[in-house]
């Protein structure tokens, strides 16, 4: 087990930048300040063959640009608030709209665009960030951590841990983009979620509001099924989201110890398993990726060529008094965590 550090540029107002590299077994993972973003996740196939399974930039550079959020800390609200409005005890509040007509993932200076403090441990690096009032529209001022923990058997922990002096709402998430085989597409990866139902949306992708069963209906995961086995499918709400792009109601939400979604890459032999204390997991095929942005070696990363699994509570929840709450109130810990474990199966 292993953390060290290194100088990884520096942002337009000319403060460095710091790249931590977790090394334990055969996994090795790199977070940068900027952003909390993960960088890097490198991890072998069933032959021992290392592959980076995340998107990410060689350079600061294309980080400091507005990018999709490749391995961002999102926050103070991952996904998306309808028309960027809300009111909590009696007061209204308007975010900016950056999405359509909605706000999404915190803000054009949302927590994927800011510098985080770090210190580093044993295994691990915590990263930290004050937000101050009204940051971003939001109410109160925030002092928000994450911890990244790599462990022996290839998990990689994320634990979240944040405090406010005044009431707000809060929503964080990772928004790493996963491919198991290190390249091509993610079509023939297999993917099971245990969600019983999903959060159909409009055609701007806030919910309705209804928990519909996945029974029956190509978002139905709940066996191992390829992500492009039916992404195709003349289906409404695969059309107007441009393939999945909709957040699963987990059978065991808040349970840790449970295993809420495994994807494979039967080729290579690599699987995620993903673990969470939160209650939705939000799974996105790249739909959005369409070839214009170049990656690690200068890879056009093309539509489908990555897929996102973003714990966190539902989107809209504080318009949706039937979600579960996402308001944090002083006094009060939010803490969550999330598991990724990366690991390599043989062929069955
Ligand atoms: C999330 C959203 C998607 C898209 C991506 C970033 O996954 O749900 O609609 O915005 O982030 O491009």
């Amino acid at each position: 087990m292993s953390v060290t550090s290194e100088p990884f540029g520096s942002t337009a107002a000319g403060h460095p930048v710091e790249r931590y590299t977790l090394r334990a077994g055969s996994v090795e993972a790199r977070v940068i300040t900027y952003g909390a973003t993960l960088v890097a996740l490198r991890a072998p196939d069933r032959s021992g063959t290392m592959a980076d399974v995340v998107l990410g930039f060689d350079s600061l550079a294309p980080y400091l640009r507005h990018h999709p959020y490749l391995g961002s800390l999102v926050g103070r609200f991952a996904n998306r608030i309808a028309g960027g409005r809300f009111s909590l005890d009696g007061a209204s509040y308007q975010l900016p709209v950056n999405n359509g007509p909605n706000h999404l993932h915190g803000g054009p200076g949302g927590f994927h665009a800011v510098l985080w403090q770090a210190e580093a441990g044993d295994d691990a690096v915590r990263l930290r960030y004050h937000s101050p009032d009204g940051e971003q529209g939001y109410p109160g001022a925030l002092d928000v951590s994450v911890t990244y923990t790599l462990g022996a058997d290839g998990a990689l922990r994320l634990d979240y841990e944040a405090r406010c002096d005044r009431a707000t709402i809060l929503n964080l998430t990772n928004h790493a983009y996963f491919n198991l085989a290190g390249s091509g597409n993610i079509l023939g990866h297999k993917l099971q979620i245990s969600a019983d139902h999903f959060l159909p949306v409009d055609a701007t992708l806030i919910p309705t509001g209804e928990l519909r069963p996945v029974e029956g209906t190509p978002l139905d995961f709940r066996a191992p099924t390829p992500i492009g086995a039916r992404i195709n499918a003349d289906e409404e709400q695969l059309r107007q989201a441009g393939g999945y792009d909709h957040c699963y109601v987990l059978n065991h939400g808040g349970d840790l110890g449970v295993i809420v979604a495994r994807a494979v890459d039967p080729l290579s032999g690599r699987v995620l398993e993903v673990r969470t204390t939160q209650p939705g997991v939000q799974f996105y095929s790249g739909n959005f990726l369409d070839g214009s942005l170049r990656g690690r070696g200068g890879q056009p990363y093309a539509r489908h060529c990555a897929f996102c699994l973003e714990t966190q509570h539902f989107p809209d929840s504080p318009n949706q008094p039937a979600f579960p709450s996402t308001v944090l109130r002083p006094g009060e810990i939010y803490r969550h965590s999330t598991i990724y474990r990366l690991t390599a199966e043989s062929p069955s």
